[in-house]
């Protein structure tokens, strides 16, 4: 059953426990699997940039008093945190998430920052948000929507709980844009990060070839802006950042 919001809940706890279908299953599995380790693989495998590619996201939210945002697909809380600095102490940060682990180690982190009494944690699926229509000015996600099962219907629930003129700010990989970086970067996600995964890291969740092959089949840049559309967004663009292996896209309601 989805997790219905409980208002008297304490911000910071995670509030159930989650089960679904095969492929949502398969996903958790990885993501439970994976939690402890996320931060710092997440931090190797991409040199360090994934830190300045959410900075540059969180950029794209106008600061406005008393903004109330939901981090969807949170994990370990970086962007929630990143959030909640960006709009000051009238700001409300929600961070959900599918998997109870990945929002462990996240809500650790918010109390480490002594933010627990700012940021909620919850568990949601995307699909099925458990909000009311117009609850947010601010959606984001970060290398979330990738990993969701029914991507369609996660945007669509995504627009309904924006307030018109809200927006959604949705970091994600994407395609490289020069061909001859894009074969750098096929070689490096296809060869070089399942090898590190099977010998350096003895990794046995299989995320080393879920990663790049989850990646590929995501949509790129163009295609992502029509479904956003098809969702209901009115105003859509994206910023290629690292030569297109992650965009931002920016959809307003
Ligand atoms: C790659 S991690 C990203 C975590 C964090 N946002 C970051 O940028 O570091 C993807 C997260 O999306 C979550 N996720 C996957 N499918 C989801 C769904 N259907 N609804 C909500 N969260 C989901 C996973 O549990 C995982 O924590």
């Amino acid at each position: 059953m989805v997790p219905a919001i409980n208002k008297t809940e304490a911000p910071g706890k995670v509030a159930s426990t989650w089960t679904g279908s095969a492929r949502e299953q398969a996903v958790q599995r990885m993501f439970t699997a994976i939690a402890r380790f996320y931060d710092l693989n997440n931090s190797l495998l991409s040199f360090g940039l994934h830190h300045s590619w959410k900075r540059k996201a969180v950029s794209h939210i106008p600061a406005k008093p008393g903004t109330r945002a939901l981090d969807l697909g949170a994990g370990t809380c970086d962007l929630a945190i990143l959030l909640d600095t960006h709009l000051g102490r009238s700001g409300q940060v929600m961070a959900a998430d599918l998997n109870e682990a990945m929002l462990r180690v996240g809500q650790q982190k918010v109390r480490g920052n002594h933010l627990a009494a700012r940021i909620s944690c919850l568990q949601m699926n995307a699909e099925h948000l458990t909000f009311p229509d117009q609850s947010f000015e601010t959606v984001t996600a970060g290398f979330c929507v990738r990993n969701v099962g029914n991507l369609s219907q996660a945007l669509s629930e995504i627009c309904r709980v924006l307030k018109p003129g809200g927006r959604f700010v949705c970091l994600e990989f994407s395609r490289p844009v020069s061909p001859g970086f894009r074969k750098l970067y096929d070689w490096y996600s296809f060869r070089l990060l399942p090898w590190i995964g099977t010998v350096v890291a003895r990794d046995g969740t299989g995320v080393y070839e879920y990663l790049p092959a989850s990646i590929r089949n995501f949509p790129d840049q163009e295609r992502f802006c029509r479904l956003l559309k098809e969702a209901g967004f009115q105003s859509v663009e994206y910023h290629n950042l690292t030569g297109g292996i992650v965009a931002i896209h920016v959809a307003v309601k």
